[in-house]
């Protein structure tokens, strides 16, 4: 294995009712509390109600409308709010995207200039709020990591910043709030949860054996609760396995003793920053596309392993397990009702080479990825998924 710092300091509070510990928790940082939340989800389930509620000795402060794919305004917004009530704690209830947007602001919030700088040089960041997480959507893992992702409309850029000083202080991972996720977002969810692993999965060093079955195991689990969970979205047992799923897919537990950069979501932020779509439904498109392209005799042993390992192929000759298991990577997502190509989400080939041109230019994808992507390879993968 290669070597590797693990140290992840969210506290995890797992289950059914566990938000009851927000006031104790949210009072070790001061009283004035600033709610992240997103388009309204959180007012028709009733969680903003039970906030309200249970942080009534609280002063909170709110910034509403995060939209998915945060965008930098509504970052500057907030880092306002912050220094205009001497914020002492950011409160994200939401997905990633409120999550990201929190962990933007709070860094912002120290930050004398334009947050977007924060995101373009991270060594401008020197200090950060402290952030609380009630996660309503399984996808990301931000709940448990330090990266966000933030967009801006001006320049079409969704770029990544990340730092230690950014990881949640604490996430509530109640699954009983997933109960009201539409379909769409379910699958989009379980695609990204996916996606996080294959990228950890398909990196050019072979030896972290163990690291490799936790990847196959969180695959496994998507694979088997997924379709329960969109069967019946009231299902504890598979909301709760796929939000831990989403948690472990992206803490860095699956990347010990491996690393190297991200192909798909290199390739995908791109569809994102210019057609606003969400991120799980784009990986859902270029995944199938991208383990075509890269199928080649040095990859496809480890293709056949994934195939066997996690979809039960038999096959014995490593290319044809390898293609098998690429198949049913894309039929799964199809049962999930996810779109398979770009001209479904209104995407054509007008802004290929733009994309991929920044696909490379803002990712390691071109010499340290898996399998290395020069633009013209970018472009032939979305002009295979038209
Ligand atoms: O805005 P509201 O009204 O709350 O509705 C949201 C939103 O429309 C809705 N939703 C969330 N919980 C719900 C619910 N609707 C009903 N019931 C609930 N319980 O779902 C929609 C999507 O929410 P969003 O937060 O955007 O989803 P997600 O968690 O997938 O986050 C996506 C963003 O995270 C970034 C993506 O690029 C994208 O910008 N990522 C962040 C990462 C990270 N920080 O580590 C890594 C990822 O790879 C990803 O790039
Ligand atoms: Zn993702």
């Amino acid at each position: 294995m290669n070597s590797f710092r693990f140290c992840v300091p969210t506290d995890i509070r797992f289950g059914e009712g566990q938000i009851s510990c927000l006031p104790e928790e949210l009072g070790k940082y001061g009283k004035n509390v600033l709610l992240v939340y997103g388009g309204g989800s959180i007012k028709r389930s009733g969680l903003y109600d039970t906030i309200q509620e249970l942080l009534k000795d609280f002063n909170l402060f709110e910034l509403s409308g995060i939209e998915p794919n945060p965008k930098i305004t509504s970052v500057r917004k907030g880092v306002a709010l912050c220094r205009e009530h001497s914020i002492d704690v950011i409160l994200a209830v939401g997905g990633g995207s409120c999550i990201d947007a929190s962990k933007n602001i709070a860094c912002g919030a120290y930050y004398d200039g334009d947050p977007w700088d924060l995101v373009i040089d991270r060594s401008k960041m020197t200090k950060a709020l402290p952030i609380a997480v009630v996660l309503t959507i399984c996808a990301t893992g931000s709940e448990m990591n330090c990266g966000a992702v933030i967009s801006n409309e001006e320049t079409h850029e969704k770029l990544e910043i990340a730092g230690d000083i950014l990881y949640p202080a604490l996430s509530v991972c109640d699954p009983t709030y997933l109960y009201t996720l539409p379909a769409r977002q379910t699958a989009a969810g379980t695609a990204d949860i996916m996606s996080h692993v294959f990228e950890q999965y398909f990196q050019p060093y072979d030896g972290a054996y163990l690291t490799d079955r936790f990847c196959e195991s969180v695959l496994k689990t998507c694979i088997h609760y997924a379709p329960i969970a969109l069967a019946e979205p009231d299902n504890y047992e598979a909301r709760s396995n796929l939000m831990w799923s989403s948690t472990i897919g992206l803490n860095h537990l699956l990347t010990v003793g491996k690393g190297g950069a991200w192909s798909c979501h290199a390739m995908e932020h791109e569809l994102s920053a210019y057609y606003d779509i969400t991120h799980g439904v784009g990986l859902a498109i270029v995944t199938p596309a991208w383990m075509r392209y890269v199928l080649c005799d040095r990859t496809e042993a480890r293709f056949a392993m994934y195939a066997r390992n996690v979809w039960g192929i038999t096959e014995p000759d490593d290319r044809a397990a390898a293609e098998q298991g690429i198949a049913r990577t894309e039929e799964f997502f199809q049962s999930l009702g996810l779109p398979s190509t770009l001209r479904e989400v209104g995407i054509g080939p007008e802004k290929f080479e733009e994309m991929a041109a920044e696909a490379v230019r803002t990712s390691g994808i071109a010499t340290r990825s898996y399998y290395h992507l020069q633009p013209e390879d970018v472009v032939k993968i979305y002009e295979s998924c038209l």
